[in-house]
């Protein structure tokens, strides 16, 4: 479905993951988000490379589950279970109508991930996620997601990034707002969309993402995506 919940002018409230979002989330993420359609394609070949035999794939704020189909159409390992995380109930009921139509071994949990205690992964993923949480409870999610995984398994974390150059930040952020243009959204949308959205995703810069992953411990923290303010980070434990 078309997202047009900013196309008219509203009284604006803090974005939320509600029904009306959910209903057209998926369009929405492709159209606000370059790269997004990579950062999936990359599953495939990260489940592959990275997957284990007998281990838990998470999806962290799975949304409608589009990580989550692409851990399960490319994987080649055996007795994997892929655990889908999400707190919006709406997200969740989309998330098990879309994998049960082509995967049997999900389960999808309607909770905060902050809570969640992570057992025997090899893949866990973070896309477009972390931003949403509160920054103080960042350094502890990845600390969890680290004691839960296995020697040599991956933690991918994908953001929306900023930049401490004023000038970056600016260049940037312009070329974002002509990548929604040219998607289709009006001013008044991109508008609206930003200041719904500004108190409640709060972006980190690279230098402070691969700091917090190798405080975490990982062996190995590179950015392996960078298109436009949106980054991809690959952690290897
Ligand atoms: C931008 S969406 C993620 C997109 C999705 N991973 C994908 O690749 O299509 C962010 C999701 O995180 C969820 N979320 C935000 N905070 C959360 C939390 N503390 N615990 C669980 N889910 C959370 C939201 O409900 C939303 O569905």
């Amino acid at each position: 479905m078309r997202d047009k919940i900013f196309k008219k002018n509203t009284d604006l409230v803090d974005f939320v993951f509600d029904k009306q979002v959910a209903d057209v989330f998926d369009d929405m993420v492709n159209r606000s988000v370059p790269g997004y359609q990579t950062l999936i394609e990359m599953m495939g070949l990260i489940v592959k490379t990275y997957g284990k035999d007998n281990s838990n794939y998470y999806d962290l704020g799975s949304s409608t589950g589009a990580i989550s189909m692409a851990l399960g159409l490319n994987n080649v390992h055996k007795n994997n279970k892929i655990i889908a995380v999400d707190n919006a109930i709406e997200m969740v009921n989309k998330c098990k109508a879309n994998l049960s139509k082509k995967l049997s071994n999900f389960d999808v949990i309607c909770s905060d991930i902050n809570k969640i205690n992570f057992e025997n992964a090899s893949i866990v993923v973070l896309n477009l996620t972390m931003q949403f949480i509160e920054v103080e409870k960042r350094q502890q999610l990845v600390e969890n997601i680290f004691n839960g995984l296995v020697v040599g398994g991956v933690l991918i974390v994908s953001e929306k990034i900023h930049f401490d150059s004023k000038e970056k930040q600016k260049q940037i952020t312009s070329l974002h707002t002509d990548f929604k243009r040219a998607n289709g959204y009006s001013e008044l949308e991109i508008s609206q969309k930003r200041q719904s959205i500004e108190n409640v995703l709060i972006t980190d810069n690279i230098e402070k993402h691969i700091e917090r992953l190798n405080n975490a411990g990982f062996a190995s923290s590179i950015c392996h995506f960078q298109c436009l303010n949106f980054a991809s980070f690959l952690a290897v434990k």
